[in-house]
């Protein structure tokens, strides 16, 4: 039997960066195999130790490492947090120091916004990318500058409008968010709009369509339809359609994405009078 040779150090990293591995999380390497609080599987397969009893008064003794909390518990103090910030710079605060999410501990920092957060209109996207998460602003790479030129297509610039994502932190290796990581981030961008209060609302994509909008249909359907987003307070006028990185990959939807941003910008104009 021949072994195969061992794969170069090209070959590794092209294949780290095939499985979406593109960042390095700390400095240091850590052989996760080795720690065994890293491996239940492996402490579990560990053969029982004897069963130590403690008193029942025994104070418990807090992990070093910081738990993300129960994601029941996280949704609920990431809804009881966003609801007491009242504004867009207390709400940016709370979420600096917000640890619930497991997502902020991989990313760069928080990408909570760009543009003016008095424009009539914002857009809301699915979660920052690479170039995002480096710079700390929603949509600045390739799709950014897709919506961009779509946005000026109705006549705007990022000084007239305001941008933001369902969730804020990016997913490791751009991977999709984890329902229940959309969970504990949808307080955030609710309280973002309804404080944004914008009279038109356009989501970009179907992740963004469908948490926002609470529908499950697909963006097929969902696109160049109008909804009422209700903030609580309020009913906004909501328009679905496609994203940006989905034009880039099949620019022959461009066409329908022309006749949302033409009902788009009517939309603002019968809302001036
Ligand atoms: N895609 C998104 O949904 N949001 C961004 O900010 C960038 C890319």
């Amino acid at each position: 039997m021949t072994l195969e040779s061992p794969p170069t150090v090209q070959q590794l990293l092209a294949f780290y960066l095939e499985a979406g591995v593109d960042c390095a999380l700390t400095d240091e390497p850590v052989n996760r195999l080795s720690d065994p609080d890293l491996m239940p599987a492996a402490r579990e397969a560990a053969p029982a130790q004897p069963v130590r009893t403690v008193p029942a008064a025994a104070p418990t003794i807090p992990s070093a490492r910081a738990e993300p909390a129960a994601p029941e518990a996280a949704i609920q103090s990431a809804r009881e947090a966003a609801r007491t910030a009242p504004s867009l710079e207390a709400l940016r605060a709370l979420m600096e120091t917000f640890d619930g999410c497991a997502l902020k501990s991989t990313a760069t920092r928080l990408v909570f916004a760009d543009g003016n957060p008095q424009a009539r209109i914002m857009f809301v996207g699915e979660a920052p990318g690479r170039e995002e998460d480096l710079e700390g602003l929603p949509f600045v790479g390739r799709s950014g500058k897709l919506l961009d030129r779509m946005i000026a297509a109705i006549g705007l610039d990022r000084s007239s409008v305001y941008i933001a994502n369902v969730i804020p932190w990016r997913p490791p290796g751009n991977r999709t968010p984890t329902p229940q990581e959309t969970q504990i981030c949808l307080p955030f961008i609710q309280r973002q709009i309804e404080l944004v209060n914008p009279d038109v609302l356009v989501t970009l994509g179907n992740p963004s369509t469908q948490t926002l909008l609470s529908t499950r249909e697909g963006i097929m359907k969902t696109r160049g339809r109008w909804f009422d987003y209700d903030t609580g307070t309020r009913q906004i006028r909501a328009l679905a359609t496609f994203h940006p990185a989905y034009l880039l990959r099949s620019p022959s939807y461009k066409r329908m994405a022309w006749l949302d941003l033409r009902a788009i910008a009517k939309a603002l104009e019968q809302a001036k009078s």
